[in-house]
């Protein structure tokens, strides 16, 4: 069952060089970014006339179509171009095959999509082994955000296949046994950047909340994180407290943005939101004071239960995570969970500081970041502390 609007498009592809796009001649099957052959999840966006507006880190943009083998080609070859203005963003480019159910059978390729100031379309190729077994099958192609917000906001106007291809309809996203919606909120440690903040290596889906977010099978999740941010004081602020902390961006549509507020009870209501915040905010002197900090994250806590418990109820919950390692500051965030009414009910405090200032050689990364053996090992802890202590 192909949706109406799929045979406009079909039809697009019959005349030759019949798109013109912002100037330029593209020609094949157009699938529009606002037409319901894409689904967005992972993260907050934005719906134009024309175009997907989006900025926080691990933003999936997802479609699917029939794929043809061409009897006569060695190989299976598949040529998009994505028409975006994307900043210096990159993307985790996925191709997956998918059953009659739309059920993943297999990744056919992955690659890197990286994105300059110069361009606004960015072309992706695919090639993989043909099926003998079957002529014609469904194929999922993804986008996975890797980058953080402070690069620009992205608009996002569609894909055009340069080959035919038929778009099937989208009501069928990606299956999961349980149903268990997260969001992370957090700095660098949440957003993985690389060694030297390049957004040519800078990757959300390794840090250690997806890495969470996949131990415990959740269904969806939105991450939303920016380097450098703390709870009351941003990295290397003179003062002990900040003009613009996580919780000015925390509220925003897109991060950059200040004109356009987050409807937080209509397109994702989380059942844990898990906040890692305060590295920053201790990292050096200046530092907060307990009141300085514990008065700002109140008021965090405070507006993130004033969103979202009015629709989920009792069962919404909180885990405040510390990986705070300097002095005894980390303690500060054990100390607001405690004073907290739903402490242990609905509000949790995962302690990582003592399994950061454990770690090896190789579990540390650039600095104050946690390698890939880290993560992993946070993550593990992490998964486990929530489904023991907050799902059960
Ligand atoms: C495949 O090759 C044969 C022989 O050259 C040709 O007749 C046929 O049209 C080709 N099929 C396609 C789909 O290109
Ligand atoms: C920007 O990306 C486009 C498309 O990939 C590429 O052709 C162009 O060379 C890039 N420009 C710079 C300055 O890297
Ligand atoms: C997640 O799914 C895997 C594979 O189905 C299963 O082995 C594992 O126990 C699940 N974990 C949780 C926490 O549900
Ligand atoms: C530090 O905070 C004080 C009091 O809020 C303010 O007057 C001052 O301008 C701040 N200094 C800097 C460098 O931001």
């Amino acid at each position: 069952m192909f949706p109406q609007q799929s045979h406009k498009l079909i039809l697009l592809l019959s005349c030759c060089c019949s798109l013109l796009w912002l100037g330029s001649c593209v020609e094949g099957v157009l699938f529009e970014a606002t037409s319901p052959l894409f689904t967005y999840r992972h993260g907050r966006y934005l719906r134009e006339k024309d175009a997907i507006l989006f900025d926080w880190s691990g933003m999936i943009i997802s479609t699917q179509f029939v794929y043809k083998q061409d009897v006569n080609a060695t190989m299976n070859i598949l040529n998009a171009m994505v028409h975006f203005k994307s900043h210096r963003h990159t993307y985790n480019v996925y191709l997956w095959r998918l059953n009659e159910n739309n059920e993943r059978v297999k990744l056919l390729q992955h690659s890197l999509l990286a994105c300059n100031l110069t361009a606004e379309h960015f072309e992706v190729n695919f090639n993989w082994p043909k099926d003998t077994m079957s002529q014609s099958y469904t194929i999922q192609m993804e986008l996975e955000k890797r980058t953080e917000p402070h690069l620009g906001i992205v608009s996002f106007y569609g894909i055009t296949f340069t080959q035919a291809v038929a778009p099937v309809s989208i009501s069928n996203t990606v299956k999961r046994a349980n149903d268990l919606k997260i969001e992370f909120i957090g700095d660098s440690i949440t957003c993985k950047p690389p060694c030297g903040f390049s957004p040519l290596t800078e990757d959300v889906h390794e840090s250690f909340v997806e890495k969470t977010a996949r131990y415990l099978n959740a269904s969806d999740i939105h991450v939303q994180c920016w380097s450098g941010k703390g709870m009351v004081r941003n990295h290397g602020d003179k003062n002990t407290t900040s003009a613009e902390p996580f919780s000015t961006y925390y509220p925003r549509t897109l991060a950059n943005d200040p004109n356009i507020l987050w409807n937080f009870q209509k397109i994702f209501v989380p059942d844990i939101v898990v906040i890692t915040l305060g590295t920053n905010d201790f990292s050096t002197a200046p530092r907060p004071s307990y009141e300085e900090f514990s008065g700002a994250y109140q008021k965090f806590l405070d507006y993130v239960f004033s969103q979202y418990a009015p629709v989920k109820g009792p069962s919404f919950k909180v885990v405040m995570v510390s990986l705070v390692t300097f002095g005894n500051y980390g303690d500060y965030i054990q100390q607001v969970a405690e004073r907290q009414q739903g402490y242990g009910k609905n509000l949790f405090f995962a302690n990582l500081r003592d399994l950061l200032r454990n770690f090896t050689p190789e579990d540390k990364g650039c600095g104050i970041h946690p390698s890939v053996a880290g993560d992993e090992k946070m993550a593990k802890m992490l998964s486990a502390f929530i489904s023991q202590k907050v799902i059960n």
